[in-house]
């Protein structure tokens, strides 16, 4: 299986954001954004393994900037890792006035993909060629967060399992909520 270049995969998906995309308010709804982004995510793993792959997982989704109607949105997405079968590709958004030209970066956000075989089962996928320091950097990066994200999970579980609910008016004393128990 020949390496590919962070370069090969590359994409950019432009969109208009159009009225019927907007939500009370008047703003685009999160779920077009995401769904834009899932579709970056999977045309750029796709293009890098070669075959079908599917969504794993997602990071760091954050809508800190409105988008308007009438605004452009661009998602420009990169494989920054690749592992055997799994496959994390970053992706910028930016939404731009197309009157003023202004741009703004709306966010930068993480899909974790793997790649599937024609039995339906993880595939090894294709080793990443890093051209630049922002190959190596993103590369680097992206494993690191790897290791927490597991981390936190195994934590996460040990978390779940020691949930002492008899002490819970204790804990929660200083939060906001109130235990009413139906018998
Ligand atoms: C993701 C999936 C393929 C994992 O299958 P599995 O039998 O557990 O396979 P494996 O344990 O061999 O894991 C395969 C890869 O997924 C990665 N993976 C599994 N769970 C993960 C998670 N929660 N987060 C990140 N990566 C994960 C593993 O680390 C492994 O990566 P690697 O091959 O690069 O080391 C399987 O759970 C699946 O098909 N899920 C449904 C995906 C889907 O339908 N998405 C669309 C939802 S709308």
């Amino acid at each position: 299986m020949e390496a590919r270049a962070v370069k090969d995969s590359q994409t950019t998906i432009t969109e208009l954001m159009i009225p019927s995309y907007a939500n009370f308010g008047g703003k685009i709804h999160g779920g077009i954004l995401l769904s834009l982004m899932d579709k970056v995510a999977y045309v750029t793993a796709s293009k890098h393994a070669g075959t079908y792959c599917v969504t794993v997982s997602v990071d760091k989704v954050e809508f800190l900037q409105p988008v308007e109607v009438g605004y452009l949105v661009s998602l420009k997405a990169s494989v920054n890792y690749v592992g055997r079968s799994s496959l994390i590709v970053g992706i910028r958004v930016e939404s731009q006035n197309v009157k003023t030209g202004e741009t703004k970066h709306t966010n930068s956000c993480y899909f974790t993909m793997v790649a599937k075989g024609d039995d339906n089962k993880p595939m090894e996928v294709p080793k990443l060629i890093l051209e630049s320091e922002e190959d190596i950097k993103r590369f680097i990066e992206a494993m690191r967060m790897r290791e927490i994200k597991e981390k936190v999970r195994d934590e996460m579980n040990d978390v779940r399992s020691v949930i002492e609910v008899a002490n819970a008016r204790e804990i929660l004393k200083n939060e906001r909520c109130t235990i009413k128990i139906r018998l």
